[in-house]
């Protein structure tokens, strides 16, 4: 129950890093599941982060054995045997979905139930199903969620009705072990699907057309094996990274990203007045005058992505002028405009679609976060606004941001994090803090 107290007003400026993507690592992570050999996968610089935590549970729990070496995580996965996942660990995260594909076509049985995630709307799994059953599995639902999936896996065609990223995952990871070719159409063509594909491949699969909407996989011919693998930087934190920028007329350089990951931002950053420069591996962003962006458009890659879109508001709600986000990925992702609103934002939402009209400067306030990114954004308020903004909630912000506090305090932010106090009361007083540094210069994650 921590919560973060922002001390508003400082630019955030300088040079930093971003740690590796955890929509990459975690299907990565279910991935190294279809290594039945002996050989160890290394994972580079793993983000140590409350969502990957939970995945190496499942992992342990069905049978891998994992070790840490500093940053980097080190699997063994030959001894894996079980096809259950305990409802409380499959409750944890969205993601857990994932351990469905490569535990059907690795052991021909999976049971598990229906997967946790953030409160942004109706999260079915009907694709991954369809998708499944298309290669043959028998899928049975039962009460309180449970779906039970047995058979073995043969090559087929599969199209989806929308590309949705956690069902092309899935799909791609049982299509591996199955006996003839598969193709799936209308794939989703996020960047961490080529991470999911360059990382199959490396343990031997034979995949092809990741980041197009038609992906292909051939059979691969022989048992899959280990490898050394480090995922891409993550995208949506470098985004949130370069708004902290943008909202405080700051100026940062984020090193060792892939620009071409983030044209959509970039360009709508670009509209709404911030200067933009990229070079190989590098964006630097410096504040300017901030005006309206008339319409963003939320959709799948490589539109502008869903997960920066609370970002995006805050920027927007800091833009003179109407600008208006339509969010066509989920259904109820405003949960933040409320929060924005109570720090003055003049933000009015009519279903999918929400209108900013910008105002000058935001108040701090206490305000809660009601999800990963929801709390992002708010952070990104807190940094803007006049006075103290407190943000509570924050074990959301964990499942995705690696010491996020830490590495703009690197940057000039003031920002510091406090645990409730052990009886359980109001933080401030009795409560610890636990970092406030607020050293200007390079932070590196
Ligand atoms: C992934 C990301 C998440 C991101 C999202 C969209 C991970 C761990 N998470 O989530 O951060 O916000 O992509 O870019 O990678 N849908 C269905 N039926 C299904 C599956 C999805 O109707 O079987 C719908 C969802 O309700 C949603 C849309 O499709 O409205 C997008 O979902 P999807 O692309 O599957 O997102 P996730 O993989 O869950």
């Amino acid at each position: 129950m921590d919560r973060l107290i922002i001390q508003g007003g400082r630019k955030i400026a300088g040079k930093t890093r971003v740690h590796g993507a955890k929509n990459s690592i975690l299907p990565v992570l279910a991935a190294s599941l279809l290594n039945c050999s002996r050989e160890e996968i290394v994972l580079k610089d793993v983000p140590d982060l409350h969502d990957v935590r939970s995945m190496l549970n499942i992992l342990t729990c069905l049978g891998a054995t994992v070790r840490y070496a500093e940053r980097d995580i080190i699997l063994r996965t030959d001894r894996v045997d079980r096809c259950e996942v305990p409802e409380h660990l499959m409750r944890e995260m969205r993601s857990s979905i994932f351990l469905m594909g490569p535990l059907l076509g690795r052991l021909g049985r999976v049971r598990l139930c229906r997967p946790g995630g953030c409160a942004i709307g109706p999260r079915p799994v009907n694709l991954h199903l369809r998708g499944l059953q298309s290669l043959g599995a028998a899928i049975e639902e039962k009460e309180g969620g449970l779906i039970e999936a047995r058979g073995l896996l043969r090559g087929g065609e599969v199209l989806l009705d929308y590309p949705s990223v956690g069902a092309t995952e899935n799909l791609m990871m049982a299509a591996v072990t199955a006996l003839g070719r598969t193709v799936i159409r209308n794939a989703a063509r996020e960047p961490e699907i080529v991470d999911l594909q360059n990382f199959l491949n490396l343990m031997g699969a034979r995949i092809s057309g990741a980041g197009t909407s038609t992906i292909t996989v051939e059979p691969s011919g022989r048992e899959l094996g280990g490898g050394c693998y480090r995922v891409f930087p993550d995208r949506i934190v470098a985004g949130t990274y370069l708004v902290a920028a943008a909202i405080t007329q700051g100026d940062l350089t984020l090193e060792e990203v892939c620009p071409e990951h983030m044209t959509s931002l970039l360009q709508v950053l670009e509209q709404a007045g911030v200067e933009v420069e990229t070079g190989p591996r590098r964006v630097r962003v410096r504040g300017g005058q901030l005006k309206a962006v008339p319409l963003v458009s939320i959709e799948p890659y490589p539109g502008f992505p869903t997960d920066l879109q609370p970002p995006l508001m805050t920027l927007l709600a800091l833009c003179p002028g109407e600008s208006r986000v339509l969010e066509k990925v989920f259904q109820q992702r405003f949960k933040h405009v409320p929060q924005l609103n109570k720090m003055g934002a003049r933000i009015r939402v009519s279903g999918q679609e929400a209108l900013i009209a910008g105002v000058e400067s935001l108040e701090g306030a206490v305000v809660e976060a009601t999800d990963l990114r929801a709390g992002a954004a708010l952070v990104l308020a807190g940094l803007a606004a006049r006075g103290e903004t407190v943000v509570t909630q924050i074990k959301h912000i964990d499942r995705g941001y690696e010491n996020l506090h830490l590495v703009l305090n690197g940057l000039g932010a003031r920002i510091s994090r406090v645990a409730e106090d052990i009886s359980g009361g109001e933080a401030e007083g009795a409560s610890r803090r636990v970092t406030a540094a607020a050293s200007p210069g390079e932070a590196l994650p």
